[in-house]
């Protein structure tokens, strides 16, 4: 990269920290988990009322959320919050998984502009579908077969 772009990167960081934690940075910087699994045990895709679609798929065994991925077309603090729920619900049971909120997620990344709220929901919303997903087929894989895209 050169020196002007640096100096453009560092002064747009710089705008951002005005309304931004430090936590939604890092994440928007280095997006955690980014991409659709294949053969993923849940999947489900989002388009928000903004327009911005998200995607996230979960790997299970013994219960427990043992990994999961996002993808996204929006905006940084889609980003950000699409990373951010991938780790926040790594490890946990199917249980405590789907007991995470949108208020959880904006207290784990200490809060967002008012306008950028519903990005958590959408990240929220799209992982609880993941969820309801693995659970609608866990008995019955064949189902992945319909499921579009098939992952
Ligand atoms: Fe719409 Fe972020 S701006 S989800």
């Amino acid at each position: 990269m050169d020196n002007i772009a640096k100096e453009l990167q560092e002064k747009i960081i710089e705008h951002l920290k005005l309304d931004y934690s430090k936590m939604v940075i890092e994440h928007w910087k280095h997006p955690r988990n980014w991409g659709i699994m294949s053969n993923a045990d849940g999947y489900a895709k989002i388009t928000g009322q903004c327009g911005d679609t998200m995607e996230i798929s979960i790997n299970v065994k013994n219960n427990k959320i043992i990994k999961c991925t996002f993808d996204t077309d929006g905006c940084g603090s889609t980003i950000s919050c699409g990373s951010m729920i991938t780790v926040l619900v790594a490890g946990k049971s199917i249980a405590d998984a789907k007991k995470i909120t949108q208020k959880d997620l904006l207290n784990y990344c200490d809060g967002l502009p008012r306008e950028n709220k519903h990005c958590a929901l959408l990240a929220v919303t799209t992982l609880q579908n993941a969820i309801e997903n693995y659970e609608r087929i866990k008995n019955e894989p064949w189902k992945k077969l319909y499921r579009n895209p098939v992952t």
